[in-house]
């Protein structure tokens, strides 16, 4: 039977080779797991009168109309649809992997399918030849095994990254061994390795490999550091040196100065109070007593006593003009360099002088713009320090000494002379007249002065830093003062007499002169006077003297410059009488009697005296006013005479009283009318 129908199928093959429909056989996935089950779906489906399933060319099942006849291999495993053409299978063998081919025979047409059947991974075991490892010395294989699975792949993992073949790393058997050649620090883990084939997969435990190495990358660190811009410590320090490197197990440290092995252990290496002795090589010695390795680095330390004081000394005389000047720096400590500036700036070496170490400092000839700051600053390899500064001021003088007073005096007053030079100190003044030291310091008042006074003031200047010395001198010219002037009259200046006036004084004068009410007087002459002066104007002439010479005099004298005005002489000339008047006043009534008064008027200096004679006859009045009664026979000429006492010139005037002709004033004039009258009266006479 099942030879027939390989026949039918034969035949089939010949005429209908391809698939005509377009429907596709469906399976669940083309790998799977042994012992898995799967269904052969045709979709969509179609209608196949006669055919078969068959399975890399063994058949499984052959059909046609309602019949179908499953091959015996296959009775238990597998079940078919003859409605939906669907084939399942149970229980999936390895040996089921291959081609399945569903093929008509009416209609011809042929669906392939291919199942490829596998074992799933189990059990990944991942195993290292070594975990205990040295650096660069050991070579690490691992193997991945797994208890079952198909065509197993691998994969390795070093923490989560994946790890490929490389620079000392290797894969081989198939990938399921990996290799590293002479590990290194880096190369810890943890490592696992995955399993995988189409169905399945696994993961390895994870190994962490122990990997020992170094000591390496040294390094030594100094606690604390230099000071900052030195290169030593300062001697005293306490220094300490701190090791460490890269190793596991942590290494072992030991220490050597210049060679030579230090007690010291650890990591840490401590110097208290360090002396210039300590300076020199220390090495920090590591060591790995596992990998037997050892590594140093060695660092140089430099202890240097420090600089402890620095100041700057003159050095012989003050700084003069012109003169060279010597600085010095002196420093305790250890010196390696000597840096000096003035006002803050380096100093030129050009523009002075330096000795090979600095120490000294000269300058040839000191100038002005030597003046200045001067700081020295010392510098050794742990210290610096710079001096105070060193005010450089520039001694000089005395230069241009002058003298300032007046140039003319006069006995009796004092003169003050001042002296000032320019100088750097100030100078100390002294003062000498006539050879002789008459004073110190600045400014000299002299004694009252006499005319001995008179000559030549030196002052002279001293610098007591520069030691030199200047002079100034000044004349003064001493005139005696004039004590009084003062003006007199040699006789009574008397109008038409000659009047000299003296000028009286009391001291030595050179010159006179003469001044009239605050104006100057000059000699004059004229028809009616002359003036003029004599015996050195000491006279002033009035040849003759008038009453126009009246005024107040002054006589000035003078010595040199020196003027003195006496004080002020009042001239009054005596004169006259130069005319005598005689008036009448009245009648004037009182009571019964009528009188009549006579007044007589001379102008004269000084006033002059009165007589009164009627009819020749003298009369006892002495007064200028005389009263007569109304009376006829008090009729007559009535003479005033006027004597100038001093001048001894007598005038007089004669009124003729007639008394019927001064009758008693109508009651309507006024007095002073009949006054007026009467004095008219009187003219005509
Ligand atoms: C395969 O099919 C059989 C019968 O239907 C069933 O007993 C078994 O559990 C199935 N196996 C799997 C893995 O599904
Ligand atoms: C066969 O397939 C048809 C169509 O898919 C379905 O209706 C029928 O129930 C199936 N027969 C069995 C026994 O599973
Ligand atoms: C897993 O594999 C290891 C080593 O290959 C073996 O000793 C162990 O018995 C296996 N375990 C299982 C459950 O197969
Ligand atoms: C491993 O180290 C040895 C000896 O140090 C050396 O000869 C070898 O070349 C190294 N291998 C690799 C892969 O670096
Ligand atoms: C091994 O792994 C590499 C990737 O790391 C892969 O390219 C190669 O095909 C694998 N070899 C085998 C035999 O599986
Ligand atoms: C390993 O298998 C699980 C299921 O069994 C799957 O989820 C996972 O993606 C697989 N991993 C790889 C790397 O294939
Ligand atoms: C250095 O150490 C000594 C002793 O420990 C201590 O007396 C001294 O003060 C320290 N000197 C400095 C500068 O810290
Ligand atoms: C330094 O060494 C010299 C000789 O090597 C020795 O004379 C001196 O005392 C030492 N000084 C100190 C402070 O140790
Ligand atoms: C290495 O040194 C450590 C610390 O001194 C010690 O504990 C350890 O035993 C030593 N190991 C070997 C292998 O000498
Ligand atoms: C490193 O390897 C050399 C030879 O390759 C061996 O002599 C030496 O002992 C090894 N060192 C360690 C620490 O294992
Ligand atoms: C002296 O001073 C000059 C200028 O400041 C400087 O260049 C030089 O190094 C100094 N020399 C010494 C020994 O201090
Ligand atoms: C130094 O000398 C230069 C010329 O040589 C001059 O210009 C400068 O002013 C001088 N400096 C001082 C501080 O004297």
């Amino acid at each position: 039977m099942e030879n027939r129908l390989a026949c039918v199928l034969g035949l089939v093959l010949l005429y209908f080779p391809t698939d005509l429909f377009g429907s596709v056989m469906v399976a669940p996935g083309n790998h799977l797991a042994v012992g898995s089950n799967v269904t052969l779906t045709i979709d969509p489906q179609i209608d196949i009168n006669a055919g078969t399933w068959t399975h890399e060319k063994a058949l499984i099942v052959l059909f046609f109309d309602s019949n179908e006849k499953l091959s015996a291999n296959y009775r238990n495993r597998v079940s078919f649809n003859r409605t939906s053409l669907e084939l399942s299978i149970r229980s999936l063998q390895l040996n089921d992997s291959g081609q399945y081919i569903l093929q008509g025979i009416d209609p011809a047409m042929e669906i392939p399918v291919t199942l490829i059947i596998q074992d799933p991974i189990s059990n990944v075991t991942l195993k290292a030849n070594s975990i205990n490892v040295v650096e660069h010395n050991d070579t690490v294989s691992f193997t991945c095994s797994e208890s079952s699975g198909t065509s197993p792949s691998y994969r390795w993992l070093n923490g989560s990254s994946v790890v490929t073949a490389g620079d000392g790393v290797r894969l081989t058997d198939g990938n399921s061994t990996l290799v590293l050649d002479n590990v290194t620090r880096y190369d810890e883990g943890p490592f696992k390795c995955e399993v995988f084939n189409k169905i399945s997969n696994g993961t390895s435990q994870p190994i962490q490999l122990n990997i020992r190495y170094g000591p390496s990358d040294l390094t030594v660190v100094l606690t604390p550091e230099t000071p900052v811009g030195h290169t030593a410590y300062r001697a005293g320090s306490n220094i300490t040196l701190s090791c460490s490197a890269q190793s596991k197990p942590p290494a072992l440290y030991a220490w050597n100065f210049n060679g030579l092995s230090l007690e010291n252990r650890g990591p840490q290496l401590s110097l208290k109070m360090v002396t210039v002795n300590q300076t020199g090589s220390y090495t920090c010695l590591a060591h790995n007593n596992v990998t037997l390795r050892s590594a140093e680095r060695t660092t140089f330390i430099r202890a240097v006593v420090p600089i402890t004081a620095v100041s700057l000394k003159r050095v012989g005389k003050l700084p003069i003009q012109g003169e060279p000047f010597t600085l010095r720096c002196e420093v305790t400590g250890p010196v390696a360099n000597i840096y000096w500036r003035m006002d803050g700036k380096p100093i030129s070496p050009n523009n002075k002088t330096f000795s090979l170490d600095n120490t000294t400092m000269v300058i040839n000839s000191t100038t002005f713009s030597d003046g200045g700051d001067y700081h020295c600053e010392a510098v050794n390899a742990a210290s610096n320090m710079t001096s105070q500064a060193y005010q450089l001021l520039v001694n000089f003088g005395p230069e241009t000494p002058a003298i300032t007073s007046v140039n003319i005096s006069k006995t009796e007053e004092r003169v003050t002379f001042t002296c000032s030079a320019s100088s750097q100190p100030t100078s100390q003044f002294s003062w000498f007249f006539k050879g002789s030291r008459v004073a110190t310091g600045p400014v000299y008042e002299t004694c009252p002065l006499t005319l001995a006074s008179n000559g030549v003031y030196t002052c002279e200047a001293f610098n007591n830093v520069t030691g030199r010395t200047s002079n100034a001198t000044k004349m003064l010219t001493v005139t005696e003062a004039i004590k009084s002037v003062t003006v007199n009259q040699s006789t009574i200046a008397i109008a038409s007499h000659n009047l000299t006036l003296t000028c009286d004084v009391n001291g030595t004068s050179n010159a006179i002169y003469w001044m009239k009410n605050n104006r100057s007087l000059e000699p004059s002459h004229t028809e009616n006077s002359t003036i003029f002066l004599s015996n050195n104007n000491k006279s002033l002439h009035f040849v003759p003297v008038q009453s126009s010479d009246d005024g107040n005099y002054q006589c000035v004298a003078t010595y040199l410059l020196y003027p003195h005005l006496s004080p002020q002489y009042q001239l009054l000339v005596d004169y006259g009488p130069v005319s005598v008047n005689i008036s009448l006043h009245g009648p004037l009534v009182n009571g019964s009697q009528i009188t009549f008064t006579m007044q007589c008027h001379a102008e004269s200096r000084p006033t002059t005296t009165y007589h009164w004679r009627f009819n020749n006859q003298s009369l006892p009045e002495t007064s200028s006013s005389l009263v007569v009664a109304k009376s006829m026979k008090n009729e007559g000429n009535y003479t005033c005479l006027a004597l100038n006492p001093v001048t001894k010139i007598e005038m007089s005037s004669t009124f003729n009283l007639n008394v019927s002709d001064h009758s008693p004033a109508p009651p309507f004039l006024s007095s002073v009318g009949l006054i007026l009258i009467l004095l008219a009266l009187s003219q005509t006479l």
